[in-house]
Protein backbone atom coordinates (compact mmCIF):
# COMPACT_ATOMS: atom_id res chain seq x y z
CA UNK A 1 0.00 0.00 0.00
CA UNK A 2 1.42 3.37 -1.03
CA UNK A 3 0.85 5.83 2.01
CA UNK A 4 0.67 9.40 1.39
CA UNK A 5 3.53 10.59 1.94
CA UNK A 6 5.35 7.69 -0.30
CA UNK A 7 2.94 9.02 -2.88
CA UNK A 8 4.04 13.22 -3.15
CA UNK A 9 7.96 11.74 -2.44
CA UNK A 10 7.18 9.45 -5.39
CA UNK A 11 5.30 12.60 -7.35
CA UNK A 12 7.55 14.91 -6.10
CA UNK A 13 10.38 13.00 -8.01
CA UNK A 14 8.84 12.25 -10.98
CA UNK A 15 7.62 15.91 -11.63
CA UNK A 16 11.28 16.71 -10.81
CA UNK A 17 12.81 14.06 -13.31
CA UNK A 18 10.27 15.32 -15.50
CA UNK A 19 11.65 18.95 -15.29
CA UNK A 20 15.18 17.92 -15.42
CA UNK A 21 14.24 15.86 -18.56
CA UNK A 22 12.68 18.79 -20.44
CA UNK A 23 15.70 20.60 -19.08
CA UNK A 24 18.03 18.67 -20.59
CA UNK A 25 15.80 18.03 -23.68
CA UNK A 26 15.89 21.85 -24.22
CA UNK A 27 19.73 21.89 -24.03
CA UNK A 28 20.18 18.92 -26.69
CA UNK A 29 18.06 20.42 -28.81
CA UNK A 30 20.04 23.04 -30.73
CA UNK A 31 19.81 26.46 -29.84
CA UNK A 32 19.36 29.48 -32.42
CA UNK A 33 22.60 30.50 -33.22
CA UNK A 34 23.30 33.84 -35.08
CA UNK A 35 26.27 35.81 -35.20
CA UNK A 36 27.17 39.49 -33.78
CA UNK A 37 29.77 42.03 -35.17
CA UNK A 38 30.17 45.61 -34.99
CA UNK A 39 32.02 48.96 -36.19
CA UNK A 40 34.31 47.02 -39.23
CA UNK A 41 34.01 51.12 -40.37
CA UNK A 42 36.62 50.75 -43.12
CA UNK A 43 37.83 53.42 -45.03
CA UNK A 44 40.97 53.10 -47.46
CA UNK A 45 43.25 55.46 -44.84
CA UNK A 46 46.31 55.11 -42.84
CA UNK A 47 46.10 54.00 -39.22
CA UNK A 48 44.76 56.81 -37.07
CA UNK A 49 45.67 55.61 -33.12
CA UNK A 50 44.11 51.98 -32.91
CA UNK A 51 42.12 52.66 -35.99
CA UNK A 52 43.59 50.25 -38.24
CA UNK A 53 41.42 50.64 -40.98
CA UNK A 54 42.63 49.00 -43.79
CA UNK A 55 42.86 45.37 -41.44
CA UNK A 56 39.22 45.40 -41.18
CA UNK A 57 38.09 43.86 -44.71
CA UNK A 58 40.24 41.28 -43.35
CA UNK A 59 39.06 40.75 -39.62
CA UNK A 60 35.50 41.05 -41.17
CA UNK A 61 36.36 37.87 -43.49
CA UNK A 62 37.69 35.66 -40.40
CA UNK A 63 34.80 36.40 -38.79
CA UNK A 64 32.27 35.78 -41.52
CA UNK A 65 33.76 32.69 -42.00
CA UNK A 66 33.76 31.70 -38.52
CA UNK A 67 29.83 32.46 -38.37
CA UNK A 68 29.48 29.94 -41.24
CA UNK A 69 31.10 27.90 -39.88
CA UNK A 70 29.35 27.57 -36.89
CA UNK A 71 26.44 27.40 -39.23
CA UNK A 72 24.53 30.62 -37.98
CA UNK A 73 21.03 30.76 -38.88
CA UNK A 74 21.93 35.25 -39.34
CA UNK A 75 24.23 37.68 -38.48
CA UNK A 76 24.26 41.49 -37.22
CA UNK A 77 26.57 43.97 -37.89
CA UNK A 78 25.88 46.94 -35.66
CA UNK A 79 26.06 49.79 -37.55
CA UNK A 80 29.66 51.78 -38.73
CA UNK A 81 30.36 48.99 -41.38
CA UNK A 82 32.15 51.90 -43.12
CA UNK A 83 34.09 55.09 -42.74
CA UNK A 84 34.27 58.06 -45.11
CA UNK A 85 33.77 56.82 -48.26
CA UNK A 86 30.79 55.30 -50.64
CA UNK A 87 33.65 53.51 -52.03
CA UNK A 88 34.37 51.81 -49.05
CA UNK A 89 31.02 49.85 -49.89
CA UNK A 90 32.53 48.27 -53.07
CA UNK A 91 35.39 46.77 -51.00
CA UNK A 92 33.50 45.28 -48.46
CA UNK A 93 30.58 43.83 -50.92
CA UNK A 94 32.77 40.35 -52.00
CA UNK A 95 33.43 39.94 -47.97
CA UNK A 96 30.05 40.31 -46.93
CA UNK A 97 28.59 37.98 -49.85
CA UNK A 98 30.42 35.17 -48.37
CA UNK A 99 28.39 35.06 -45.33
CA UNK A 100 26.34 32.45 -46.33
CA UNK A 101 22.96 33.11 -44.52
CA UNK A 102 21.42 36.57 -44.09
CA UNK A 103 23.53 39.24 -42.82
CA UNK A 104 21.10 41.80 -41.31
CA UNK A 105 23.00 45.60 -40.91
CA UNK A 106 21.90 48.59 -38.10
CA UNK A 107 23.00 52.18 -39.35
CA UNK A 108 25.30 53.77 -37.76
CA UNK A 109 27.00 57.49 -37.26
CA UNK A 110 29.98 56.85 -39.85
CA UNK A 111 27.77 55.60 -42.31
CA UNK A 112 26.89 58.55 -43.29
CA UNK A 113 30.37 59.94 -43.49
CA UNK A 114 30.10 59.99 -47.50
CA UNK A 115 29.32 63.05 -49.80
CA UNK A 116 26.59 64.97 -48.95
CA UNK A 117 24.33 63.75 -52.00
CA UNK A 118 24.62 59.93 -51.58
CA UNK A 119 23.49 60.13 -47.71
CA UNK A 120 19.94 59.15 -48.81
CA UNK A 121 21.05 56.41 -50.25
CA UNK A 122 23.25 54.51 -47.46
CA UNK A 123 20.61 52.54 -46.23
CA UNK A 124 19.47 50.94 -50.03
CA UNK A 125 23.37 50.58 -50.57
CA UNK A 126 23.14 48.05 -46.95
CA UNK A 127 20.32 46.10 -48.97
CA UNK A 128 18.11 47.62 -46.41
CA UNK A 129 14.52 48.02 -46.87
CA UNK A 130 13.86 49.59 -44.09
CA UNK A 131 16.07 51.80 -41.88
CA UNK A 132 14.39 49.88 -38.96
CA UNK A 133 12.39 46.72 -38.68
CA UNK A 134 12.29 43.50 -36.72
CA UNK A 135 11.35 39.67 -37.77
CA UNK A 136 10.52 36.93 -35.81
CA UNK A 137 13.02 33.51 -35.20
CA UNK A 138 12.67 30.66 -32.73
CA UNK A 139 9.43 32.92 -30.33
CA UNK A 140 11.93 35.74 -30.20
CA UNK A 141 11.48 38.82 -32.30
CA UNK A 142 14.54 40.67 -33.06
CA UNK A 143 13.94 44.70 -33.30
CA UNK A 144 16.54 46.67 -35.22
CA UNK A 145 16.35 50.15 -34.34
CA UNK A 146 17.44 53.09 -35.85
CA UNK A 147 19.69 55.32 -33.97
CA UNK A 148 21.14 57.17 -36.18
CA UNK A 149 17.33 58.99 -37.60
CA UNK A 150 17.41 61.88 -35.43
CA UNK A 151 20.91 63.47 -36.11
CA UNK A 152 22.98 66.08 -37.28
CA UNK A 153 24.69 64.20 -39.54
CA UNK A 154 21.91 61.68 -41.35
CA UNK A 155 20.19 64.03 -43.18
CA UNK A 156 20.61 67.61 -44.44
CA UNK A 157 18.27 70.87 -43.77
CA UNK A 158 15.81 71.40 -44.47
CA UNK A 159 15.18 67.67 -43.74
CA UNK A 160 12.94 67.66 -40.57
CA UNK A 161 14.97 65.28 -38.49
CA UNK A 162 17.76 67.58 -38.89
CA UNK A 163 15.95 70.57 -37.85
CA UNK A 164 14.36 68.17 -34.69
CA UNK A 165 17.67 67.14 -33.77
CA UNK A 166 18.81 71.01 -33.62
CA UNK A 167 16.43 71.74 -31.46
CA UNK A 168 17.01 68.22 -29.37
CA UNK A 169 20.52 69.38 -28.87
CA UNK A 170 19.97 72.54 -27.12
CA UNK A 171 17.96 70.62 -24.86
CA UNK A 172 20.38 68.37 -23.93
CA UNK A 173 23.65 71.55 -23.94
CA UNK A 174 21.07 73.52 -21.78
CA UNK A 175 23.05 74.53 -18.57
CA UNK A 176 22.41 71.28 -16.38
CA UNK A 177 22.55 68.93 -19.40
CA UNK A 178 25.68 66.86 -19.69
CA UNK A 179 27.88 69.61 -21.07
CA UNK A 180 31.13 67.21 -20.87
CA UNK A 181 29.56 64.83 -23.22
CA UNK A 182 28.32 67.87 -25.59
CA UNK A 183 31.12 67.72 -28.38
CA UNK A 184 31.32 64.17 -28.95
CA UNK A 185 26.97 64.03 -28.76
CA UNK A 186 26.90 66.94 -31.42
CA UNK A 187 28.75 64.86 -33.79
CA UNK A 188 28.44 60.81 -33.50
CA UNK A 189 25.21 60.48 -31.57
CA UNK A 190 21.52 60.97 -32.35
CA UNK A 191 18.33 58.82 -31.40
CA UNK A 192 15.45 57.47 -33.06
CA UNK A 193 12.85 59.74 -33.72
CA UNK A 194 9.60 59.87 -31.61
CA UNK A 195 7.32 57.79 -34.34
CA UNK A 196 10.21 55.55 -33.86
CA UNK A 197 9.81 55.14 -30.54
CA UNK A 198 6.24 54.30 -30.52
CA UNK A 199 6.34 52.06 -33.54
CA UNK A 200 8.89 50.31 -30.83
CA UNK A 201 6.62 50.48 -28.24
CA UNK A 202 4.02 48.66 -30.37
CA UNK A 203 6.59 45.76 -31.38
CA UNK A 204 7.05 45.60 -27.69
CA UNK A 205 3.25 45.25 -26.74
CA UNK A 206 2.54 42.77 -29.42
CA UNK A 207 5.51 40.47 -28.32
CA UNK A 208 4.14 40.49 -24.93
CA UNK A 209 0.81 39.88 -26.34
CA UNK A 210 2.34 37.49 -28.14
CA UNK A 211 3.83 35.59 -25.17
CA UNK A 212 7.31 35.91 -26.82
CA UNK A 213 9.76 37.76 -26.00
CA UNK A 214 11.82 40.36 -27.71
CA UNK A 215 15.78 41.69 -28.18
CA UNK A 216 16.02 45.33 -29.38
CA UNK A 217 19.77 45.75 -31.96
CA UNK A 218 20.82 49.18 -32.47
CA UNK A 219 24.04 51.14 -32.99
CA UNK A 220 24.30 53.49 -30.20
CA UNK A 221 24.43 52.27 -26.61
CA UNK A 222 21.79 53.38 -24.01
CA UNK A 223 23.71 52.24 -20.57
CA UNK A 224 26.03 53.10 -19.57
CA UNK A 225 24.95 56.89 -19.97
CA UNK A 226 28.15 58.66 -21.27
CA UNK A 227 28.98 60.76 -24.39
CA UNK A 228 29.08 57.46 -26.49
CA UNK A 229 25.15 56.47 -25.53
CA UNK A 230 22.52 57.98 -27.78
CA UNK A 231 20.93 60.91 -26.92
CA UNK A 232 18.17 60.69 -23.76
CA UNK A 233 18.70 57.45 -22.70
CA UNK A 234 16.85 57.18 -19.76
CA UNK A 235 13.85 57.14 -22.34
CA UNK A 236 15.00 54.29 -23.69
CA UNK A 237 15.40 52.51 -20.57
CA UNK A 238 12.01 52.95 -19.64
CA UNK A 239 10.74 51.79 -22.53
CA UNK A 240 12.74 48.68 -22.40
CA UNK A 241 11.89 48.37 -18.07
CA UNK A 242 8.21 48.47 -19.16
CA UNK A 243 7.99 46.02 -21.02
CA UNK A 244 9.06 42.16 -19.45
CA UNK A 245 9.57 40.83 -22.91
CA UNK A 246 12.27 42.65 -23.50
CA UNK A 247 15.45 41.23 -22.43
CA UNK A 248 18.43 42.75 -23.97
CA UNK A 249 19.84 45.83 -25.66
CA UNK A 250 22.79 44.65 -28.12
CA UNK A 251 24.66 47.71 -29.39
CA UNK A 252 28.09 48.96 -30.81
CA UNK A 253 29.50 52.28 -31.57
CA UNK A 254 31.95 51.88 -28.34
CA UNK A 255 35.04 50.27 -29.57
CA UNK A 256 35.94 49.15 -26.05
CA UNK A 257 32.46 47.37 -25.58
CA UNK A 258 30.83 47.49 -22.32
CA UNK A 259 28.30 45.26 -20.39
CA UNK A 260 25.22 46.24 -17.94
CA UNK A 261 22.52 44.48 -16.34
CA UNK A 262 19.66 46.76 -14.67
CA UNK A 263 17.17 45.31 -13.09
CA UNK A 264 17.60 42.27 -14.94
CA UNK A 265 17.33 43.62 -18.57
CA UNK A 266 21.21 43.40 -19.93
CA UNK A 267 22.59 46.11 -22.40
CA UNK A 268 25.63 44.74 -23.79
CA UNK A 269 27.83 46.69 -26.03
CA UNK A 270 29.86 44.82 -28.96
CA UNK A 271 34.13 45.59 -29.18
CA UNK A 272 34.54 47.03 -32.27
CA UNK A 273 36.27 45.29 -35.33
CA UNK A 274 37.82 47.95 -36.57
CA UNK A 275 40.49 48.94 -33.29
CA UNK A 276 43.90 46.74 -32.87
CA UNK A 277 46.13 45.79 -35.87
CA UNK A 278 45.54 42.20 -35.51
CA UNK A 279 43.21 41.20 -32.82
CA UNK A 280 39.92 40.63 -33.80
CA UNK A 281 36.12 41.00 -31.80
CA UNK A 282 33.44 39.77 -33.00
CA UNK A 283 30.54 36.69 -31.04
CA UNK A 284 28.50 33.84 -31.72
CA UNK A 285 24.59 34.45 -29.88
CA UNK A 286 23.04 31.10 -28.78
CA UNK A 287 19.40 31.36 -27.54
CA UNK A 288 18.20 29.81 -25.50
CA UNK A 289 14.04 29.60 -23.71
CA UNK A 290 16.24 31.38 -20.34
CA UNK A 291 19.07 33.32 -21.69
CA UNK A 292 21.20 34.21 -24.53
CA UNK A 293 24.90 32.63 -24.17
CA UNK A 294 27.53 35.33 -25.92
CA UNK A 295 30.90 33.45 -27.19
CA UNK A 296 33.13 36.31 -28.03
CA UNK A 297 36.24 36.02 -29.86
CA UNK A 298 39.23 38.01 -29.83
CA UNK A 299 39.01 41.09 -27.43
CA UNK A 300 35.10 40.07 -27.17
CA UNK A 301 34.01 38.90 -24.15
CA UNK A 302 31.62 36.29 -23.54
CA UNK A 303 28.78 36.61 -21.37
CA UNK A 304 25.63 34.76 -19.73
CA UNK A 305 22.52 36.68 -20.50
CA UNK A 306 20.43 35.28 -18.02
CA UNK A 307 16.64 36.40 -18.98
CA UNK A 308 14.52 37.84 -16.15
FE1 LIG B 1 29.52 54.79 -34.27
Amino acid sequence: MTTRRQFLTTTGSTLAAGALHAAAAEEKQAPLRFGLMADCQYMDAEPRGNKFYRESPRKLGEAIETMNRSRVEFSFHLGDWIDRDFASFDVLDPIAARHESKLYHALGNHDFSVARELKEKVPARLGMEKNYYSFNHGGCRFIVIDTTELSLYSSLPPNKMFLAAKVELEMITAPGGPAEHADQRIRYSSRPADGQIAWIENELAATEKAGEFAIILGHHPVLPDNALSLWRPALFETLFQKHQCAKAYISGHNHSGAYVESNGFHYLTLDGILPSELENAYAIAELYSDRLEIKGTGRQPSHSLIFR
